[in-house]
């Protein structure tokens, strides 16, 4: 099929690097001209496991092309997906400036029959107003039909994801706008849900909102096991066998962060709003998400008495491993707040360093973990990295100043590291006054 994504982002670049592998021809556009040229280069503007390897066959392929413009885009595609990033306002509500201008390019450079799909998360009710707009824009007769296909691929397993997705949602108006999306999608052999489109918004939302409120329920599990001394590992494992709850998503640590949670939630709760609804619960969620950096904070406070002048080894910058990603990091508030109390930061990240230029005038930046532990008072570790898992910690014992390890992300055992002679501490291992 004759695919066109406008808006090269995460969601954007994985999905037509994926729709052009099945066979299909995707031409791809970004309002972003450096992202453009770097990707007919070859370069990859983020990382992402895997994506490179399938951005060149793409382009090797001829099937995968960069274009500068809308139009070009419009020009021979009958799907365009929307892509573009939905930032959030100060107020929380998404911005949804770049949905309206790329739609208005799109109507008014179409001259027979599109399929236009948002697949960038939206609030409900954007469809209404991409038809309004695509309306007032169009060409006189110039059919068109819009419909919602939102995306749950997940940052560092986007590919997986996308492939073998857990179910795909179609939110459409017409036989027609169904019959192309089900087409497009035959290949993955996944459950797909055909619904209207403001459902299928509201998925979307809903979805990662509610699993945002799973994190922040075991992360508050997590405080309790902390005072009385229980192991929120167990519970949560112990709750997960339950098949209506699952284990995933139950894993405590510095909270969530990342370019969807935080600004989806914050945009639901402002939806609720707008239509009448006090969405307390995700006010709550948010809000113990929050409090958790805190949390982390105070713990490595509590374990080394005074901050002021002690030196912290911070293990990872990026949100959540395999990815480079720092948007709404738990690792920014949790350096600024220890800087704040005075103490040095060192830090480590496998991907992200690159992205953190800048953005910490004060910290030091180390080549590997152990460069980080070199004369550390603790070694605090933000994100879990698959190469923080298997360090040599008798070297890093040697390195450090004391030897202590606060475990934002409880990857390590307690009792192989304690053996080993160091202070450990996790998030709700019972441990924090030990
Ligand atoms: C999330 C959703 O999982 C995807 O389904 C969705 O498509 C995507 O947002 C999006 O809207 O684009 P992503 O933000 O890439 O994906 O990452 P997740 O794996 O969901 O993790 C989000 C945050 O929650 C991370 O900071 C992670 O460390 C944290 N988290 C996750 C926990 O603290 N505990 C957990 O048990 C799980």
């Amino acid at each position: 099929m004759n695919i066109g994504i406008i808006g090269a982002g995460h969601v954007g670049l994985v999905t037509g690097a994926c729709f052009a592998d099945l066979g299909n021809r995707v031409v791809m556009a970004d309002r972003d001209h450096k992202k453009i040229a770097m990707l007919k280069r070859r370069q990859m503007p983020f990382f992402e496991p895997g994506l490179e390897e399938l951005v060149h066959r793409g382009v090797a392929s001829k099937r995968l092309t960069f274009v500068p413009t809308t139009r070009e885009v419009v020009t021979g595609s009958t799907l365009i997906f929307l892509c573009v990033g939905t930032p959030p306002r100060s107020s929380g509500e998404a911005d949804l400036t770049a949905v309206e201008d790329v739609t208005r390019e799109i109507a008014q450079a179409m001259r027979s029959y599109r399929l236009i799909v948002e697949k960038s998360t939206v609030p409900v009710e954007t469809g209404e107003w991409i038809k309004r707009t695509c309306r007032l824009a169009i060409r006189r007769g110039v059919p068109f039909d819009v419909a919602s296909n939102p995306e749950f691929l997940r940052e560092g397993s986007a590919i997986q994801d996308f492939l073998h997705p857990d179910r795909i949602v179609l939110g459409v108006e017409t036989k027609r706008a169904q019959a192309l999306l089900t087409e497009l999608y035959k290949p993955l052999h996944a459950p797909v849900l055909v619904t209207d489109i403001k459902s299928a918004e509201l998925i979307k939302h809903a979805s990662n909102s509610f699993l945002a409120v799973k994190v922040s329920f075991i992360n508050s599990v997590a405080e309790i096991c902390d005072t009385v001394g229980a192991d929120v590992v167990k519970v949560a494992e112990g709750m997960g066998f339950d098949k209506r709850i699952g284990r995933s998503f139950l894993d405590a640590g510095v909270g969530y962060g990342g370019s969807c949670f935080p600004k989806d939630v914050s945009a639901f709760i402002r939806i609720a709003e707008k239509h009448g609804h006090n969405f307390q619960l995700l006010k709550a969620a948010a809000a113990v998400n929050e409090a958790q950096r805190k949390r982390f904070v105070k713990r490595i406070a509590q374990t080394l008495w005074n901050l002021n002048n002690k030196t912290v080894g911070v293990l990872g910058l990026a949100f959540k491993p395999n990815t480079d990603d720092l948007r709404e990091a738990p690792s920014i508030d949790i350096i600024r707040m220890l800087e704040e109390e005075g103490a040095k930061v060192r830090v480590f990240d496998p991907k992200a360093m690159a992205q953190a230029d800048g953005f910490f005038p004060e910290v030091t930046f180390c080549r590997n973990p152990y460069e980080v532990a070199r004369g550390a008072d603790c070694l605090a570790v933000v994100t879990e990295w698959n190469e923080f898992k298997e360090l040599d910690f008798s070297r890093i014992k040697k390195l450090m100043r004391q030897p202590v390890i606060v475990d934002g992300r409880n990857m390590y055992d307690p009792a192989s590291i304690r053996r080993l002679g160091f202070r450990y501490v996790g998030m709700g291992k019972g441990d924090a006054l030990e």
